[in-house]
């Protein structure tokens, strides 16, 4: 059952827009796999600062996977929203697009979900205000959210 009482996820989107440049492309004229993870972890941290009003640090990142190639010229739109807090940390959704300005064609690219968990001064976990999910994808997202916790912290206790 979603929350009713929590910050809206809408109170801390976050969108980012960035051209490739010669100097974010591999020889092929693609986009460096390294740098859009940049990008990624950047809007997911600013998303999860926004939310929280706190520092947080990245605790994880699911699987992710190059579906489509980005171009020089093309241009990367990246939203992040929060999905979901839980005690202290947060599950972050980055929806990468890819958009052709010449002929306005825009296509998904990735998906991916990182983990973050808000800090104190001294570097210890602090609980982060719960999300209050509004829209049907909103809510879709805080439900799934729960599934991907359990298959990460799984994950966690094998290391
Ligand atoms: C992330 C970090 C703060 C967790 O600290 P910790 O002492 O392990 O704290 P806990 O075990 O109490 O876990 C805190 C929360 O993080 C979650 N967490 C920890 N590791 C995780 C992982 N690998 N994946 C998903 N969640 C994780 C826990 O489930 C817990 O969530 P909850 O409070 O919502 O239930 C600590 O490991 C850290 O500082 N790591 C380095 C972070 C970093 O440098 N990132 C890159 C630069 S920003």
């Amino acid at each position: 059952m979603a929350r009713t009482t929590g910050k809206p996820v809408s109170a801390s989107i976050v969108e980012r827009t960035e051209m490739v440049l010669p100097n974010d492309t591999n020889q092929l004229g693609n986009l460096l796999g390294g740098r859009l993870m940049h990008w990624i972890d950047i809007v997911a941290a600013t998303a999860a600062m926004r939310h929280t009003n706190h520092v947080c640090v990245t605790a994880s990142v699911d699987e992710l996977q190059f579906h489509h190639a980005i171009r020089l010229g093309e241009v990367v739109v990246l939203k992040a929203s929060v999905n979901r807090a839980f005690r202290t940390s947060l599950e972050i959704g980055v929806r990468v697009s890819k958009e052709n300005l010449f002929t306005g064609e825009r296509m998904h690219t990735n998906t991916a979900y990182l983990t973050f968990v808000a800090i104190d001064g001294n570097g210890r976990p602090i609980p982060a205000p719960p999300v209050r999910p509004v829209t049907a994808a909103e809510k879709r997202r805080y439900r799934d959210a729960a599934r991907r916790r359990e298959f990460r912290l799984q994950h966690r206790q094998r290391h």
